[in-house]
C-alpha cells in the first residue's frame, strides 16, 4: 500500500471509425478490424483503501438490475473482475473501496462498461503499487473484455484480432461528432448473432475476413471531414438497424441536420454524427436535441487519451 487516500482515473468513450466484421471463430467472437476513436465522454473511477472490494456506481444508468440499461454494482460488473484479476495477477489482497460515476450511456456501443475496467486497473495498479507494466495491464484488459485495452491506450488505434490487439495509429486533427444517444440500450452477443443470421439468410454479404481499414486510416491521416465521413463503415449497422428500425429515422435526423456522415456506433444503439468542425457540430447537436428522436444529445471531439490517473 502506498498510504494514498484516493486515487481517481478518468477514461473516456469510443466510437468505431471502422468495424469491419468477419465469419463468427469458433471461440465465439467475430475477427475483427476495427478503428476505434476516443471520444470526450468520460467515466471515473475512484478508489480508496478499504478491507476487501466494494463497488458503488452512480450517475447515467446506475442501478442494480438486470439487462441492458442498467449497471450491476456487483462481482458481475467489469471493474469488480478488473480488480479481483489484478490482485490475482500482482499476488497481493483485493482491498479497495471503489466507486464508478458515470457519463457515458450504458449499453450504448460507446464501450462504456469497457473504459470502466481499464480505468479501474490504471487506479488499482497505482492503488495497491503493483507496477503491472504497460504490456500486463494490455494483457490483464484483454482478459476483461474485447474493447477493455482500448481504453488504455485511448487516442484513435486499429483494432485486430477480437478487437483487443490494438496499435496506436498516428492522425492528424480533431474531429467534432454529435453523439444522439437513444432510450434503450442494445445487448453486444445479440448485435453479432443477428449479424451471423442476416448474413445466413443472404440480407447482409457473406464475408471470408473483415473489411480493411485503409479508407479510413488515409482520410485520419490527410483528409478533412468530408473524406473521412465518406470512408466510415459499419458492418453492425445492418443488424442494429434489423433490432431496432427506429434507427433509420435517427440517421435520418441526422443527414438531415446538416451531418457531414452518420453512423450506429459499435453495436448501437447511439449514433454518432460527424461535424465539419466545433461550431458545426454545436449546431448539429441542437438541431438533432430538439429532432425528438434522440434521449440524450452530447457534442464531443476526438481524439482524447485513454484511461488517465487524474492529478
Ligand atoms: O469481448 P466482450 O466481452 O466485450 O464481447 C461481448 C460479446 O460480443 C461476445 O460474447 C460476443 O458475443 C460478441 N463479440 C463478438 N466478436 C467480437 C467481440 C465481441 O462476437 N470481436
Amino acid at each position: 500500500m502506498t498510504g494514498r487516500d484516493a486515487v481517481v482515473v478518468r477514461a473516456p468513450a469510443k466510437i468505431n471509425v471502422h468495424l469491419g466484421v468477419g465469419p463468427l471463430r469458433a471461440d465465439g467472437f467475430h475477427e475483427l478490424r476495427t478503428v476505434y476513436l476516443a471520444v470526450s465522454l468520460f467515466d471515473s473511477v475512484t478508489v480508496r483503501p478499504a478491507d476487501g472490494l466494494s463497488l458503488t456506481v452512480s450517475g447515467e444508468g446506475a442501478g442494480v438490475a438486470d439487462g441492458p440499461g442498467q449497471v450491476p454494482g456487483d462481482r458481475t460488473n467489469l471493474v469488480w473482475r478488473a480488480a479481483e484479476l489484478l490482485a490475482e495477477h500482482a499476488g497481493v489482497r483485493p482491498d479497495a473501496a471503489m466507486s464508478v460515476a458515470k457519463s457515458i450511456p450504458v449499453a450504448a456501443g460507446l464501450a462504456g462498461g469497457s473504459a470502466d475496467a481499464a480505468a479501474a486497473l490504471v487506479a488499482l495498479d497505482a492503488l495497491w503499487d503493483t507496477r503491472a507494466g504497460r504490456d500486463e495491464l494490455l494483457r490483464l484488459a484483454a482478459q476483461l473484455g474485447s474493447d477493455v485495452p482500448f481504453g488504455l491506450v485511448g487516442g484513435i488505434a486499429l483494432g485486430v484480432g477480437r478487437g483487443e490487439e490494438v496499435s496506436p495509429v498516428l492522425a492528424g486533427g480533431r474531429w467534432h461528432w454529435v453523439l444522439g444517444i437513444a432510450g434503450d440500450g442494445l445487448s453486444t452477443p445479440a448485435v453479432y448473432g443477428e449479424l451471423d443470421r442476416l448474413r445466413a439468410a443472404g440480407r447482409a454479404p457473406e464475408v471470408t475476413e473483415p473489411t480493411p481499414a485503409d479508407p479510413v486510416l488515409a482520410a485520419l491521416r490527410a483528409g478533412s471531414p468530408a473524406d473521412v465521413g465518406a470512408a466510415l463503415v459499419n458492418d453492425l449497422q445492418p443488424a442494429a438497424l434489423s433490432l431496432r428500425p427506429d434507427l433509420r429515422r435517427a440517421l435520418r435526423a441526422a443527414a438531415d441536420a446538416g451531418a457531414v456522415a452518420a453512423l450506429v456506433s459499435g453495436s448501437g444503439p447511439t449514433v454518432a454524427a460527424l461535424a465539419a468542425d466545433e461550431q458545426g457540430a454545436v449546431r448539429l447537436a441542437a438541431e438533432l436535441a430538439g429532432a425528438g428522436v434522440f434521449r440524450t444529445v452530447r457534442a464531443v471531439t476526438g481524439p482524447v487519451p485513454g484511461a488517465r490517473l487524474v492529478p
